[in-house]
């Protein structure tokens, strides 16, 4: 009706569709997100601090999600486990069902979702309470049945996300599982200055991240160049992994575009063989541990003439760019665990204006729906 269409439009404010109000309002998602938990020396998070003594002392935490909250738990892995010592492990809701993979009471099982009904991930959840696993929520959704049904958890608390691609809602959830992770690592003395800079890091990422919004009109133009492309591909490693997967499903969901994200590590067994001076590759290279392995990926793709576009951090493009036919995507830097959160926003903001270009419905994208509640 037309009441609904206006209220509709109120509700957007001066935006064309909620999935660009949704990518732009992450510097204020992320900020209600840290609301009162962010402390000089610690984190508080109130929902886990009766279980934490159990958490701690788990053989193995796995992760387990779908889509877009999946992605969100994978960027995490690498500095949970550094700041835990405790072994993560990764699982798809459906395969973990399919296989009725092995969970244990000595596991804490983290489930993450957005909606928090989820079909795949509720099912999974019943399937850890049932092993008698220690069952931990990160859900966006206050009362949801994952919140309902799990031990103890932490609310995402990005605000009510509308688009049915997930963005604000990713970056919140990142930063929600980064604070457990501070909160895990608590009582351990040699982190304590490592714990203490991701601290620093979370307090200043909204300030970084209304910079790199500013790439805007940068992602448009790229999008022009890319409106005819047949697929992208994007190659990430280390803590931006999950950056290139989570990359490529937003253009895959929303611009309806082939698009894979691709372990860098894993290039040169099979991937290299697609690539040509027509198919465009997203190669993401910030600054940090796995920087030079990255160079020589970018190396490798420019020696077989591929159509590349490197992410690099802010003024590196002329040293990290083999040509002047590669584009570059500067982004500011931010301490290298918080990185995907930063690096994440160019790639939704490119998924987005893809989607206006090529003339689809961006907040409604053909078959998919905001949450699954069916198997
Ligand atoms: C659907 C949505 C995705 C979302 C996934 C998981 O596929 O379209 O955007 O990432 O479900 O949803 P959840 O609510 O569990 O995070």
């Amino acid at each position: 009706s037309v009441l609904e269409m206006e209220v509709e439009q109120i509700k957007k404010g001066h935006y064309d569709h909620f999935m660009q109000k949704e990518i732009h309002e992450q510097p204020h998602s992320l900020t209600t997100t840290m609301r009162g938990r962010l402390k000089d020396h610690g984190v508080l998070l109130g929902g886990l601090k009766e279980h934490m003594k159990t958490i701690r002392h788990s053989r193995r935490i796995v992760l387990i999600g779908c889509g877009t909250s999946y992605n969100a738990a994978l960027a995490v892995r690498p500095f949970l486990e550094e700041l835990s010592s405790i072994p993560v492990t990764m699982e798809l809701a459906s395969d973990l069902l399919d296989r009725q993979g092995p969970i244990y009471r000595e596991d804490t099982a983290v489930f993450v979702s957005q909606s928090g009904e989820t079909a795949d991930t509720l099912l999974a959840l019943d399937y850890a309470l049932e092993n008698g696993a220690m069952c931990v929520g990160i859900t966006n959704t206050v009362g949801s049945t994952l919140a309902r049904k799990t031990h103890c958890g932490v609310h995402v608390n990005a605000g009510c996300e509308i688009g049915v691609a997930s963005t604000k809602a990713y970056t919140s959830q990142i930063v929600a599982m980064a604070m457990m992770a501070l909160a895990i690592g608590d009582d351990r003395i040699s982190t304590k200055a490592r714990r203490e800079s991701i601290i620093y890091g979370l307090s200043d990422l909204p300030n970084k991240v209304r910079e790199v919004l500013k790439l805007d009109s940068e992602m448009k133009a790229l999008a022009e160049s890319l409106i005819d492309a047949q697929s992208l591909l994007v190659f990430g490693r280390g803590y931006n992994y999950a950056t290139a997967l989570e990359g490529a499903l937003k253009v895959k969901e929303v611009a309806l575009m082939h698009s894979e994200g691709m372990l860098a590590g894993e290039m040169k067994h099979g991937p290299l063989a697609l690539v040509d001076e027509t198919l465009p590759i997203i190669v993401i290279a910030t600054h940090d541990a796995c920087f030079s392995k990255q160079q020589s990926v970018i190396q490798q793709l420019h020696a077989r003439k591929g159509r590349l576009i490197v992410m690099c951090s802010k003024g590196a493009s002329s040293s990290v760019c083999p040509s002047e036919f590669c584009r570059a995507i500067e982004v500011p830097q931010v301490i290298d665990c918080l990185q995907p959160v930063v690096n994440i926003i160019p790639l939704q903001l490119l998924a987005y204006h893809l989607t206006v270009l090529r003339g689809f419905d961006v907040d409604q994208p053909r078959n998919l729906a905001k949450s699954v509640t069916t198997q």
